[in-house]
């Protein structure tokens, strides 16, 4: 499946999309672009461009956000799990997705942004985060789906994030690709079980392909031309492959992978071109994706409740960490005075 091994070269022209005019000190300037293009890695203590800083804050909390609103469609099945081995895999996996947002804001904060401030914006509904985090697990085949393509879809996605060139997000997402690769992998093992099951097993699953399939391609964003954040990311090395060639590598590699389940992908327009080499494909529901985006998705409003509850109802945690940190550290001077 995908593994740290899956790569592929950068977009072709990825680096030359004309630099944005810098109001930015030229010296400091010439000495950042030119460790951009000898694809370099940006540390937290050098020098670089505001419009650098804003952008990589924007996406790795939004990508933090979607890691812990991601917990929650599947932590819906921690409790309905059909057997202790699928409960404590399904309990590890959610755990990840926790551990998945840590390192993020961990790496946004060396941006000098706080958690507070990126929490306020998840909380306050400003900030963006997955779309695909907004729609319902209806049946426990769902959990399977989300590993197969939901996890599927993301790795694509985060692959290339590995080689981004901000030093503490290329490294966080090292570790994310290898734990999202066991998820993949889980999510499409427990499907293979399904259909080997009953006609209603079989038929749970290909529902629950029906329903994610759409939404698991929307999730790599909108198309290139309608992308407005692609050419800069690009240019500075934060993003290596665009949208719609993510999505193409997606279709391509799950084709088969559906082939081998026995389940069918509902699009009557999926079919292999011989000149491109590549998988043809529908049209993709860009209104009910903007939709989602923008606040009004079937579990928008739920999802943001629940995730305001765990940080207030976690208050005291927070509050018992902050005081004992505190106890040690004057117990600490009072040890050394
Ligand atoms: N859901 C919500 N918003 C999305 C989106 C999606 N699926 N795809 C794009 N958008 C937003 C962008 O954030 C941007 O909004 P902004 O300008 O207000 O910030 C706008 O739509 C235009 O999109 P662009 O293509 O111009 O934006 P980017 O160049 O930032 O590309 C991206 C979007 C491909 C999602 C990129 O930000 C990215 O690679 N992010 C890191 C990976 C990530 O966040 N993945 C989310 C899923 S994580 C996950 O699934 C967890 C796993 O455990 C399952």
């Amino acid at each position: 499946m995908y593994t740290q091994s899956f790569n592929v070269p950068d977009a072709p022209g990825g680096k030359t999309v004309p630099l944005a005019p810098s109001t930015e000190d030229p010296a400091l300037q010439a000495a950042f672009d030119a460790r951009i293009d000898a694809d370099g890695r940006i540390e937290p203590q050098d020098w670089m461009p505001e419009a650098y800083r804003r952008t990589l804050v924007r996406q790795i909390s939004q990508h933090a956000h979607s890691e812990i609103v991601g917990m929650l469609p599947e932590g819906n099945w921690i409790s309905r799990a059909p057997s202790l081995k699928r409960k404590a895999i399904l309990i590890a996996k959610v755990q990840d997705e926790g551990g998945h947002g840590l390192y993020l804001y961990s790496a946004a904060e060396t941006l000098g942004t706080s958690r507070d401030q990126m929490l306020e914006g998840l909380h306050s509904g400003r900030a963006k985060y997955s779309s695909i985090f907004n729609y319902p697990t209806l049946t426990w085949a769902d959990v399977g789906v989300i590993g197969w393509l939901v996890d599927g879809a993301a790795i694509m996605n985060q692959i290339p994030l590995c080689r981004c060139s901000y030093g503490p997000y290329a490294r966080a997402m090292v570790r994310v690709c290898k734990e999202e690769s066991f998820h993949q992998r889980q999510g499409y093992e427990a499907l293979l079980v399904m259909m080997q099951g009953t006609a209603e097993q079989k038929a749970m699953v290909q529902d629950a392909v029906n329903r994610w399939w759409w939404k698991c391609l929307a999730m790599f964003g909108p198309p290139d031309a309608d992308s407005p954040n692609s050419a800069q990311g690009m240019r500075w090395g934060i993003k290596r492959i665009s949208n719609d060639d993510l999505r193409q590598k997606f279709v391509d590699a799950t084709v088969p992978q559906a082939k081998v389940l026995g389940v069918t992908l509902p699009d009557p327009d999926l079919k292999w071109n011989e000149e491109r080499q590549h998988h043809d494909y529908g049209q993709i529901d860009w209104n009910e994706f903007w939709e989602t985006v923008n606040g009004n998705g079937p579990c928008n409003k739920e999802r943001l409740a629940t995730r305001v509850k765990a940080y207030n109802d976690g208050e005291w945690v927070r509050d018992a960490a902050l005081a004992h940190a505190r106890k040690q550290q004057q117990r600490k001077m009072k040890e050394a005075a």
